[in-house]
């Protein structure tokens, strides 16, 4: 929640900075009494746009980067791994290392507020993996992209059950892609 406030707070005050930049655009370009009067001081005043514009990316990217999931949980060791291999149109999930020729684990149980990671690929084509809360909140999500081995870092505040969708059109079966696991 505290997040979602957060993103709302940024969303807010770019899109005032943005219309307010619009704004003073739109009023300079107005026609005035003396257009003949060519603009003053035009490279100061570019200097000047450009100044402000690099100013709030600056100050946009100095808040949110440090918020980016990239950096979430980084210097914690998992209480639990999870290696996911996504395929049309189901997922594997294991504890241990996905062996093609070995049964998967069925139920997966993950601890509660404990970091938990996810080590994401694909056999076949992109797919999403998309975890929902027992709301249908998206709650994180990757990709899992042939090839390469995505982890996601998690600790997970609320018991329950959680299904992961995927979130990424990846043929006719698409829509019944779909898994769940438990935390407790
Ligand atoms: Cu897998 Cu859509």
């Amino acid at each position: 929640m505290k997040d979602h406030v957060f993103i709302l707070t940024i969303f807010l005050v770019s899109a005032i900075l943005i219309s307010g930049i619009f704004i003073v655009i739109f009023r300079s370009s107005l026609p005035s009494a003396n257009n003949q009067k060519e603009v003053q001081n035009p490279k100061q005043k570019r200097f000047f746009f450009f100044a402000l514009l690099a100013f709030v990316l600056i100050v946009l990217l100095t808040i949110t980067i440090p918020k980016s999931p990239y950096f979430l949980f980084a210097k914690d060791t998992p209480a639990q791994v999870v290696y996911v291999n996504a395929q049309q149109f189901l997922y594997h999930m294991a504890y241990k290392e996905i062996d093609p020729l070995a049964p998967e684990d069925d139920d997966i149980e993950l601890p509660v507020n404990a970091t938990v990671e996810f080590r994401v690929t694909s056999t076949d084509v992109n797919h999403g993996f998309a975890i929902y809360n027992e709301r249908a909140e998206l709650v994180t999500q990757t990709q899992a992209m042939p090839g390469y081995v995505n982890r996601l870092r998690w600790q997970f505040a609320e018991p329950g059950k959680y299904n992961i969708l995927c979130l990424e059109y990846c043929g006719a079966g698409h829509h019944s892609m779909r898994a769940s696991f438990t935390v407790k």
